[in-house]
């Protein structure tokens, strides 16, 4: 038997019966689906069950949800936490009605553009709601699949591996949903986060971390250290006083923003007599902590290879610029 083969020998027996659930395919009704894993979302299932069935009694239909008050909708999302998850939920039951007659479409792509649906909420709609072969991959998927495997690389760093080994799975599977739900149940009833049940899973004989004894250590969640840059940002003055701006490409960091030109190699753009201040700017992204120097120099006329172009401090207002930018320009008064 293969390893999707086992897993569904094993849920038919074992899966759970959740409110949220039907077995043995398509739920019907993808509004269930989605209520409960926007609910799921940093909430367990047991806190999650008595929300489910009150608020399904209250708001049975995208419709009713749309209707409502968004007051009333927190009302019943009261003690779940994460506010922002109601406010979303009724803006995007808005949309089903205006867009899509108050029904779900049956499209990854057009999901993931609904407010508060992203990357896994899409997958699980489609997975649950309407039996597409799409991988839902949350924690407990990652540790059944990377303990499987015996992946002892940072989850982090290896979750391109992770979904597609998740999808090859799903798409070896006779009913997506049903394959969906019996991996998310063995990693949250079996392959636990501490001291999983590996003699009554069904995996046991293909897992590579029970045969050497690696369950501990897999998967390794450990934040990844963030990468840490240095580099120059440059202040370039003319002689009319105005300051050397470029704009960004649309696509990638930043993408379009204007901004003055920085680096993170610390070389000069071109030759000219750089001042290296004291001044430094510090700014946190997703993937790396920036600290930029600020380098001035005067200039008269376009730099050579230059794609910026002068414009007048005053008239910098017309510009959007990043919020790493907003702190460089903070400090330029004080560069005069
Ligand atoms: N956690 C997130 N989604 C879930 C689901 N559909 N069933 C059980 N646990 C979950």
């Amino acid at each position: 038997m293969t390893v999707t083969e086992k897993l569904a020998k094993w849920y038919e027996k074992n899966g759970r019966d959740l409110p949220w659930r039907v077995k043995g395919g398509a739920h019907g009704d993808p509004y269930q689906v989605w209520i409960s894993e926007i609910m799921l979302q940093q909430t367990t299932v047991k806190t999650v069950i008595p929300y489910f069935d009150r608020f399904l009694k209250r708001f049975p239909t995208v419709r009713k949800l749309a209707a409502a008050p968004v007051d009333e909708v927190l009302l019943y999302w009261q003690g779940l936490g994460y506010y922002t998850r109601a406010r979303k939920l009724h803006e995007c039951a808005n949309i089903l009605v205006e867009k899509y007659d108050g029904e779900f479409p049956p499209d990854r792509e057009k999901l993931l553009k609904l407010p508060g649906i992203g990357a896994y909420t899409s997958a699980a709609i489609a997975s649950f709601g309407f039996n597409l072969p799409e991988a839902v991959v949350d924690g407990n998927v990652i540790r059944v699949l990377t303990r499987l495997k015996g992946w002892k690389e940072p989850v982090s760093s290896i979750m391109d591996r992770i979904a597609a080994f998740a999808g090859e799975l799903t798409k070896a599977s006779v009913c997506p949903a049903d394959h969906a739900s019996a991996i998310m149940d063995l990693g949250a009833c079996v392959c636990t986060p501490r001291t999983p049940l590996c003699t009554f899973c069904p995996l046991n004989r293909e897992c590579v971390a029970y045969a050497e004894e690696l369950t501990e250590i897999i998967p390794d969640i450990t934040k990844p250290k963030k990468e840490v840059k240095e580099g120059y940002v440059f202040r370039i003055e003319n002689e009319k006083g105005e300051i050397l701006l470029r704009k960004r490409t649309e696509k990638g960091l930043l993408s379009g923003l204007t901004e003055l030109p920085w680096n993170t190699d610390k070389s000069f753009p071109f030759d000219a007599d750089w001042e290296i201040t004291n001044k430094k700017v510090r700014h946190v992204f997703t993937h790396f902590d920036l600290t930029l120097t600020v380098v001035r120099t005067r200039v008269s006329g376009i730099p050579e290879n230059s794609d910026g172009f002068f414009v007048p401090p005053e008239d910098f207002k017309k510009h959007p610029f990043s919020t790493l930018m907003q702190k460089v320009l903070k400090l330029l008064p004080a560069e005069e």
